[in-house]
């Protein structure tokens, strides 16, 4: 089976259990700050599990895609992707232990085809606050011994092996789940409880098992050496975190999340996901157009690995509205093209490759992600333009790596930093290329660099921003509001992505360059145009307030917020336009000023040019008439 017919197979199962199928959330929390990425399938479902009803029932189900910037590292080896889609299903309140764990063994044995023999199973160990989870070993017992399998109970595997045992009972590191991890970690009012992992053995010890974190024990299912894979876990979620320690949830909720991947790769009798069918057309692409075959020597696949996983994580990251760039969500796309780039130099591939490998993975996907297709151009543009942007980076920066060891035989924390500020190459690479010669980059050194840096340049900006605006004749003045107004009006015509990246404002004119991958079209200037003319016309009066860097981004204020601002002093002067009585505001902006005291002052606002000035950058000349 393919991952695409294990993904129906599963969600027709828990469709005939009484399920509704949903479909999955974006890999961008909506409503939720406390985290960048999506990453498990209970995510965007917690409001539900603490409580609140869910408008399709009790019983869901769904396929999330997941994105996990933390594994970024641990790519490369035969099982660990940043980006996969996790199968859950949910009872709010409805079902619990005896329902989940026979059915999930259901369907793994008989709908996908698993051996019983080859599964294991862990529960709960139990701590002085909650007890041994001895229900699911009884429901374990049952589930198996009716396949036909005697199922032992045994406890301390990770000490003294698995002793012919089926059921291993392990601590909170590896039997509890929260989104905070150990109960111990979890904020007060997060929801938590045991849980029930599930394991395939592939068979054989693998050569991993030096590496385990167990290397000193005999093996056993959480070795984690490669021999056993977590295929899936059903998480008993009845407890939240308290001041005084755990309360029962009003409703006993169960959060099953299984990996899709991984059962498909049990299914196959193949440990190495990255052979899933899946990655086939990427790979032909990689395979095609560099040296290297997959699986013909250890290095080479690993890279191989590298790109298959970082562009289709950034294909789907992307797809998902985040573009490359130096913050946020954009910063771990960013981050995973140049990855993705500098392991494809070393399958001996020349030309650009990054939209091609992105191209194959929307024509796997797009019958599962319908919207894949309507983003298809954008990806493709995306995944292109950072490649190139960063080739160039590259070749200096490896050149430059280069020349310093070969002169030094070593690299410093404080060419790291040079390389860094000089070639823009990232630090992470230059520990990568350090570690490859047996090297260690002194990241506190580089840090160090870094500061003294930030002092300097904010001492030369001081002189810069204390004055404002060097000349404040009113024309100048006028097209500064302008510009506050025209940055809002692109952001609500061309979405949250909008930048400030440069300004330059003289008596006849205002410059405002901004963060935009097109073209804009001729309808999306005139809007533009448009919005920032009403808005003109409500005279709205302009004020500012001083406020701490934190109460301003609280506030929703846009704009530089940089550490210039905040040698200034604590606070910082935000700009709003807009309607103080009411307080609806059509525009936040932190700035110097000065500015024009009500928005009628401005006359009628024309945008005279859109045009190019970098990847990425667009710039505006626009006048008041
Ligand atoms: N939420 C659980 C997990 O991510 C199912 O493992």
């Amino acid at each position: 089976m393919n991952i695409h017919e294990v993904r129906s197979t599963y969600l027709k199962f828990f469709r005939e259990r009484g399920h509704a199928v949903l479909a999955s959330a974006s890999l961008i929390p909506e409503n939720d700050p406390t985290t960048l990425f999506t990453g498990s399938g209970m995510q965007p479902m917690i409001s539900y599990l603490l409580g609140e009803k869910h408008p399709q029932g009790v019983r869901l189900a769904d396929s999330q895609k997941c994105f996990r910037s933390q594994d970024i590292e641990e790519v490369g080896d035969n099982r660990h992707t940043t980006f996969f889609e996790m199968l859950g299903n949910w009872s709010l309140g409805d079902y619990f232990k005896t329902e989940q764990l026979a059915w999930v063994f259901g369907f793994l044995t008989t709908k996908i085809g698993l051996d019983p023999k080859n599964l294991y199973v862990t529960v709960f160990r139990g701590n002085d606050e909650i007890p041994r989870d001895n229900e699911s070993v009884t429901i374990w017992k049952d589930v198996f011994g009716k396949a036909g399998v005697e199922a032992r109970d045994v406890d301390f595997a990770e000490r003294d092996g698995m002793q012919g045992g089926r059921i291993f009972y392990y601590d909170e590191k590896k039997n509890w789940w929260s989104r905070s991890g150990v109960p111990s970690d979890m904020p007060v009012g997060e929801p938590g409880g045991p849980d029930s992992e599930m394991f395939w053995d592939f068979g054989e010890r693998r050569q991993d098992h030096e590496r385990s974190e167990f290397r000193d024990q005999p093996c056993h299912v959480n070795c984690d050496c490669g021999r056993f894979m977590e295929i899936g876990n059903s998480v008993f979620m009845e407890y939240k975190k308290v001041e005084t320690g755990f309360e029962a949830l009003p409703q006993k909720n169960v959060d099953f999340g299984g990996g899709l991947e991984r059962i498909a790769a049990a299914a196959s009798g193949n440990p190495d996901v990255l052979t899933l069918s899946v990655f086939g057309g990427a790979k032909s692409v990689l395979e095609s157009m560099g040296s290297v075959t997959y699986g013909t020597d250890p290095a080479s696949t690993r890279s191989m690995r590298v790109v298959l996983d970082h562009l289709r994580a950034a294909t789907f990251l992307i797809s998902d509205g985040v573009l490359p760039s130096n913050k946020d969500q954009g910063y771990f796309v960013r981050r995973l093209i140049r990855r993705a780039v500098r392991f494809g130099k070393q399958l001996g591939i020349n030309g650009a490759f990054a939209s091609a490998v992105g191209e194959a993975f929307v024509t796997e996907y797009v019958s599962s992600y319908g919207e894949l297709e309507s983003k298809r151009s954008t990806i493709l543009e995306e995944l292109s333009r950072e490649e190139e942007k960063f080739r160039k980076t590259l070749t200096k920066g490896e050149r430059e790596f280069e020349r310093l060891f070969l002169e030094k035989a070593k690299i410093s924390g404080e060419d790291a930093f040079l390389l860094y500020s000089t070639y823009g190459f990232p630090i992470e690479l230059t520990e990568e290329m350090a570690v490859e010669r047996g090297q260690v980059v002194d990241r506190l050194v580089f840090q160090e660099e870094f500061k003294k840096h930030q002092e300097l340049s904010r001492a030369g900006s001081e002189q810069k921003f204390t004055g404002g605006l060097a000349d404040h004749s009113v024309a100048t003045v006028k097209l500064h509001t302008a510009t506050h107004m025209l940055h809002q009006a692109l952001r609500s015509v061309l979405g949250q992505h909008v930048e400030q990246k440069g300004s330059n404002i003289t008596p006849e004119r205002l410059r405002f360059d901004f963060s935009h991958p097109q073209k804009m079209t001729p309808e999306q200037l005139e809007a533009t145009e448009n919005l920032v003319n009403e808005n003109i016309n409500k005279d709205f009066p302009v004020h500012f307030q001083m406020l701490t860097l934190e109460e301003a981004k609280g506030r929703g204020a846009i704009g530089l917020f940089e550490d210039k601002y905040a040698t200034l002093g604590d606070k910082i002067k935000v700009y709003f336009i807009g309607n103080e009585a009411t307080g609806e505001y059509y525009s936040k902006e932190v700035c110097g000023g000065p500015h024009v005291e009500r928005t009628g002052l401005l006359g009628h606002f024309k945008i005279l040019k859109e045009e190019a000035v970098a990847g990425g950058v667009r710039r505006i000349k626009a006048i008041l008439e």
